[in-house]
């Protein structure tokens, strides 16, 4: 479903990532780590075309996204749901608008879009706030509504960038069940985290990005001392 090779991408002349190389099958659920500034979100972003690789080859369900025809991404996006590390909720558009927009997009008739919307919100705790701006929510609310927006549509694959990073634990808990369940119904589920215990506890396959590679394995010794475990854990722990 996802593959890199020899990926290296840069910015300006500054080297963010240097050799990724790894593979994520279709139906995985797997996790992304590694500190701040390592280049998780930028990988993500070469996934769906936002960002293009400096060189090495990144295909996803078979497209060479690197190099694929502009005219192509549309058809690329529309088989994945994004959960960005910012939101990115249309501010003047309340939570089904934000919601249903994409369906609405794809020619979904109106009634159709209400009851996916609403499924979709009631999943994430959110479907009594339809007509909330989303300057009225929360950090965490508005989080929910952006993974929502991502999942109403059914992706082939769900990328999300730090999703529960503005959550509390029983919120970040139901989110990952979200995603099991999610990912049970067949979609490939890619995760980037700081959450160690989160990704532990979960039990999945993770990468670790570490001085531009990827390493398998929650590889703590990569990570910064206050995102390390506090349990004497050996330097490579394989999830
Ligand atoms: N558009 C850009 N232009 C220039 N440099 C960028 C750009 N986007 C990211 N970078 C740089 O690339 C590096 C990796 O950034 P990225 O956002 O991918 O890291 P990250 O692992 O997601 O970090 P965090 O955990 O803080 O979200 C950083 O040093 C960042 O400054
Ligand atoms: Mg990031």
């Amino acid at each position: 479903m996802i593959e890199f090779y020899s990926v290296a991408k840069e910015y300006h002349g500054r080297r963010v990532l240097k050799d990724v190389t790894f593979q994520v099958g279709r139906g995985e659920f797997v996790f992304l780590t590694g500190p701040s500034g390592a280049g998780k979100s930028t990988l993500l972003k070469m996934l769906f075309r936002a960002e293009r690789p400096t060189s090495g080859q990144i295909l996803v369900n078979g497209m060479n996204v690197g190099i694929m025809p502009h005219g192509r991404v549309p058809e690329l996006r529309r088989s994945m749901g994004i959960v960005f590390q910012d939101y990115k909720l249309l501010p003047t558009r309340n939570v089904f608008e934000n919601v249903s927009f994409v369906l609405k997009f794809l020619g979904v008739p109106m009634s159709e879009r209400k009851r996916r919307a609403y499924q979709t919100l009631r999943l994430v705790e959110l479907h009594h706030r339809l007509s909330a701006l989303p300057e009225e929510l929360s950090g965490g609310e508005q989080q929910r509504v952006a993974l929502a927006r991502a999942l109403v549509n059914d992706p082939e694959l769900l990328i999300a960038d730090e999703p529960t990073g503005n959550l509390d634990h029983r919120l970040a808990n139901e989110v990952m069940k979200l995603f099991a369940q999610i990912n049970v119904r067949g979609t490939t589920v890619l995760v980037a985290s700081h959450d160690m215990d989160l990704i532990r506890s979960s039990g999945r396959r993770c990468f670790t990005l570490d001085r531009g590679r990827v390493l398998e394995g929650l590889v703590e010794a990569a990570l910064p001392p206050q995102a390390q475990g506090k349990r004497d854990l050996p330097v490579h722990e394989e999830l």
